[in-house]
């Protein structure tokens, strides 16, 4: 079997939120660098990086290096689905994903915070935003698979209604990303420390796996799912 390897070279002006759409394999490559497409995916590449204060160049550099190898599991492009497939695709994979190890991590960091108590990390910490995630993330997709995706399907919101979600939606997305980024930060992206049990590399696996999916889906409720519904309305 001759797998083709791709090459693409990456423009420094384009909306990363398309890069990503185009390219699942750049995903991994941007949370390294703690690029947050899926709020903030309308800018470009180049106005991301100088928000984090990263060489543009040396993003670039590994961006094409990621879309080298060869994509074994490519998905179909969620920008041919329509509205109704996409929910279901969202609703099947990543919210069914999210209820699973959002429960999993969140009896994980409870546990490592009592055995390990004492240790120099921030256990306490770890275990209230892994909460914080839990209390806002469970409603919010409750909401979004009884009241809003059906709602939106059959455009039976009135326009003010629809301002009242899209604003609510917005919100907790920006919150999401944002308590991410703490995990991100008190976890040491990730990495367990050397005194880690299996517990505790258990708890930092689940919750990097938690942030790449989520991030994935609110990037596909932000840049394509919401924007054709959008564009539906008006024609
Ligand atoms: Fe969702
Ligand atoms: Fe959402």
């Amino acid at each position: 079997m001759t797998v083709e390897l791709q090459t693409r070279v990456f423009d420094r002006n384009e909306p990363v939120a398309d890069l990503v759409l185009e390219h699942s394999a750049i995903a991994p490559v941007l949370r390294r660098h703690h690029i947050d497409f899926s709020i903030r995916g309308n800018l470009t590449l180049e106005q991301l990086c100088e928000l984090n204060g990263i060489p543009v160049e040396v993003v670039i550099s590994d961006l094409e290096q990621a879309v080298k190898k060869p994509d074994l599991h490519p998905i179909t492009d969620p920008r041919a689905m329509s509205p109704a497939a996409l929910m279901f695709y969202i609703v099947s994979r990543h919210h069914a994903y999210l209820r699973d190890v959002l429960s999993i991590s969140a009896g994980l960091a409870l546990k490592v915070e009592r055995v390990h108590e004492g240790r120099n990390a921030p256990l306490k910490r770890i275990r209230e935003v892994v909460h914080e995630l839990r209390s806002l993330l469970e409603p919010h997709i409750e909401h979004e698979e009884v009241v809003l995706f059906p709602s939106l399907l059959e455009n039976s919101l009135s326009p003010e209604e629809l301002v009242r979600e899209s604003k609510a939606s917005k919100e907790d997305h920006e919150r999401t990303s944002n308590l991410f980024s703490e995990l991100r930060r008190l976890t040491n992206d990730y990495t367990p420390p050397e005194w880690a049990c299996s517990s505790t590399r258990g708890l930092f696996h689940q919750l990097e796996g938690l942030e790449a999916d989520t991030l994935e889906h609110v990037h596909l409720e932000n840049f394509v799912l919401f924007p054709r519904l959008a564009a539906l309305r008006r024609t």
